[in-house]
């Protein structure tokens, strides 16, 4: 799909890493950008600068969401293309002994939150953008609209105290596929990216240390990659028809072990 001022797009997260990245990325390409987070603020300032809109939505609640489309389409026109970037983190053991002895579970509160935000969430903006999309005419040679989801390589190897972060990221990597069968009739494309490690606001509280020993993971380049690298792959895989149903790490060639 060509990106130009008659197209349409979603970005959730938009207010942040990845997802400002990529909604900057696919403003800068020309497409007309709202985006769906949490923090007003932040997304507000994002919107005015790349000339796009703002919805404060939680990706996690459907009412939210459906109230979200309904903005970003009085503003710019159902959208053929839907981002999911929002998401957050989360470290706990299934069960773990405390240095005195003390035994702890998972907080089940904690894995429900986490499945709810990053998996469930990605679903509903992706089953009601692609709702949306079916009303459409497709474009010749580019069909109806693109989906393009945010699981992490966590999806494939998550490390100790992954659980819940990687459920959730799994099963957007899981959902990829039948959510492209789903829809290819309709001439709509979902692709998912499982990223590795990116500078954003998410590694900010974390201690030097750890972040360099999280590069020691790195094959090339030894570095963190940047939201701009990722909003490259969102872009080819809104702009090149050919690419469905794929799963795609960016990860400077990282396999997690196991801590
Ligand atoms: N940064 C990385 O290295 C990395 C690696 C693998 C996967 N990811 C995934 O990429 C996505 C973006 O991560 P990031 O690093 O840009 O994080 P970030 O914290 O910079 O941005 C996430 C954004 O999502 C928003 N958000 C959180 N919960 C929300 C909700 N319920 N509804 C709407 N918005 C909500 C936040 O307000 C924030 O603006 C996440 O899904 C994350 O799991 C990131």
């Amino acid at each position: 799909m060509k990106l130009d001022s008659s197209i349409a797009a979603v970005v959730t997260g938009g207010a942040s890493g990845l997802g400002e990245g990529t909604a900057r990325r696919l403003a800068a390409e020309g497409a007309k950008v709202t985006l769906f987070d949490l923090n007003e603020e932040r997304g507000q300032a994002v919107a005015k600068e790349i000339g796009g809109a703002f919805a404060k939505v939680d990706v996690s609640d459907e009412a939210s969401v459906a109230a979200g489309f309904e903005i970003a389409r009085a503003a710019h026109g159902q959208e053929r293309i839907m981002v999911n970037c929002a998401g957050i983190g989360w470290a706990e053991k299934t069960a773990r002994r405390s240095s005195s002895g003390e035994i702890m579970g998972h907080r089940i509160e904690g894995f429900k939150k986490v499945i709810n935000i990053n998996l469930i969430g990605s679903f509903i903006c992706a089953a009601k953008s692609a709702e949306g999309m079916l009303h459409l005419d497709p474009i010749e040679g580019a069909g109806r609209g693109v989906i393009v989801n945010t699981a992490s390589v966590a999806a494939q190897d998550g490390q100790m105290g992954q659980v819940a972060y990687g459920a959730s990221k799994g099963g957007i990597y899981a959902m990829t596929l039948p959510m492209a069968r789903d829809l290819a009739r309709e001439g709509i494309r979902v692709n998912t990216i499982l990223p590795g490690f990116f500078e954003t606001p998410i590694y900010e509280q974390m201690p030097p240390e750890v972040k360099t020993s999280l590069v020691a993971h790195l094959q090339y380049p030894n570095r963190f990659g940047t939201p701009a690298e990722y909003a490259d792959l969102v872009h080819f895989m809104v702009s090149n028809d050919y690419i469905n149903a794929e799963c795609v790490r960016l990860d400077a060639g990282a396999r997690m072990p196991p801590k």
